[in-house]
């Protein structure tokens, strides 16, 4: 049995909202983190340098309070840091994510999406998330990494392990450790035989000083998962909610030149991301009238401020030509995500092209038996199976 949190956090992230600007919520072992879910005060806090993110700092405060208590952040990376190496870090990869380095992606994106899709033909059933939505962004992260995506499987579940923080230890020490050196053999291999992609990146940067091998097993680690935890959420849930809103399905299929402004919507809808990485208070924050004191946990709920009605109207409503890309689904200020261009991007290029083959689908199974992600963190789909109709 799924929690009902897991199937459906709105109405508690509704209640969340009522409850004022700032609740508490308990987290192992009755630690305590205050939550924020309001879309104006979710939004300034993401650009406020009073919360800090280092994953030290973090683990530090939480241990303080509850004794033996882990918060994961073992690998250190550029969403779990601070200026100055917040800056180190991704100054060093910014320029792999730009609009005209995206650009040059599409026909990559394109290719692999023709394939999944040719891989469908003849098929009359088939598991939007398995089939789909998951191998698309994991084939495109492999490729700007330069993996190989044969060892796709095993990403994934090294990068559920740690982002579930799974509650077996020797579980989680294992995914720690076969990442590590699997990347470490990685690096060994690139160094041999330098190519253009992101680990020829990283080698040169160890090489040179910038970056010491922990920092590039962490980056490399966050981008495997911000490659591919996010946009599979994206997909998939985009497909469930084209189900349950079949006036907007006609609508996309009749114009399909609105699939950017759509992808704004699906994220608004669903983030993804549910809940923005753990954030502390270095000093005392007033959030709405009530003060939050210094050195606090505190989480900021993206997808309760993105169904805020105090920002957007009938946010429970998808509504594709709503023409307001101001959602937190992204994130916002200095940890703005890096990739967005590029999952919109995905995102765009898969769903027109999965419509254009298989316009109408419809659910293969009883929708109370889908699988969600059981995590308060990320809001996607185990699986969707659907029978496709041609
Ligand atoms: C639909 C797809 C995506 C969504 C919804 C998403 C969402 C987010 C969010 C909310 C954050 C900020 C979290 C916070 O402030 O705590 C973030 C950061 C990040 N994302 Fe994404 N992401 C997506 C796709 C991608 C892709 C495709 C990549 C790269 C391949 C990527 C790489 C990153 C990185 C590196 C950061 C850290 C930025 C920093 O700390 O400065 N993301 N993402």
């Amino acid at each position: 049995m799924q929690a009902p949190f897991v199937v459906d956090p709105y109405p508690s992230l509704a209640r969340l909202r009522e409850n004022g600007p700032v609740s508490i919520i308990h987290g192992e072992g009755g630690l305590a983190m205050y939550v924020l879910a309001r879309y104006d005060d979710v939004r300034a806090a993401l650009a406020d340098p009073r919360f800090g993110q280092d994953a030290r700092r973090a683990q530090e405060l939480a241990s303080r309070r509850v004794e033996g208590v882990t918060l994961g952040g073992d690998m250190i990376h550029m969403l779990n840091s601070d200026p100055p190496d917040h800056t180190r870090f991704r100054r060093l990869i910014t320029g792999v994510f730009t609009a005209r380095r995206v650009a040059a992606m599409r026909p990559m994106v394109s290719r692999i999406t023709g394939e999944l899709l040719d891989a469908l033909d003849g098929r009359d059933k088939a598991d939007l998330v398995a089939d789909f939505a998951f191998p698309l962004p994991m084939y495109v992260i492999c490729e700007l990494l330069g993996f190989p995506p044969e060892d796709r499987f095993a990403y994934r579940s090294w990068s559920t392990a740690v982002l579930t923080h799974d509650p077996d230890p020797e579980v989680y020490a294992r995914a720690l450790d076969e990442m590590a050196a699997y990347i470490a053999g990685m690096l060994r291999t690139r160094r041999d035989s330098p190519r253009d992609d992101i680990l020829t990146v990283l080698v040169r940067a160890r090489d040179d000083g910038t970056l010491t091998e922990p920092e590039i097993i962490g980056m490399v680690f966050l981008l495997l998962i911000g490659g591919h935890e996010t946009t599979v959420n994206l997909l998939g849930t985009a497909c469930l909610a084209l189900l349950h809103h079949p006036d907007q399905h006609a609508r996309l299929l009749e114009h399909p030149d609105l699939m950017p402004a759509a992808i704004d919507e699906f994220l608004r809808f669903e983030s993804p991301v549910s809940m923005a990485t753990l954030r502390f208070t270095r000093e005392p924050v007033d959030v709405g009238g009530v003060l939050i004191p210094a050195g606090e946990l505190v989480l900021l709920s993206l997808g309760g401020a993105n169904r805020d009605p105090r920002r957007f109207t009938d946010p429970d409503r998808l509504i594709l030509d709503r023409g307001d890309p101001g959602h937190l689904a992204f994130g916002h200020g200095l940890h703005r995500c890096l990739g967005s261009l590029l999952g919109k991007m995905e995102g765009e290029v898969a769903l027109t092209a999965l419509l254009a083959r298989h316009p109408r689908f419809t659910l293969a199974v009883d929708e109370a038996s889908l699988p969600w992600r059981n995590t308060i963190m990320l809001r996607g789909l185990e699986s969707l199976p659907v029978v496709l109709h041609g």
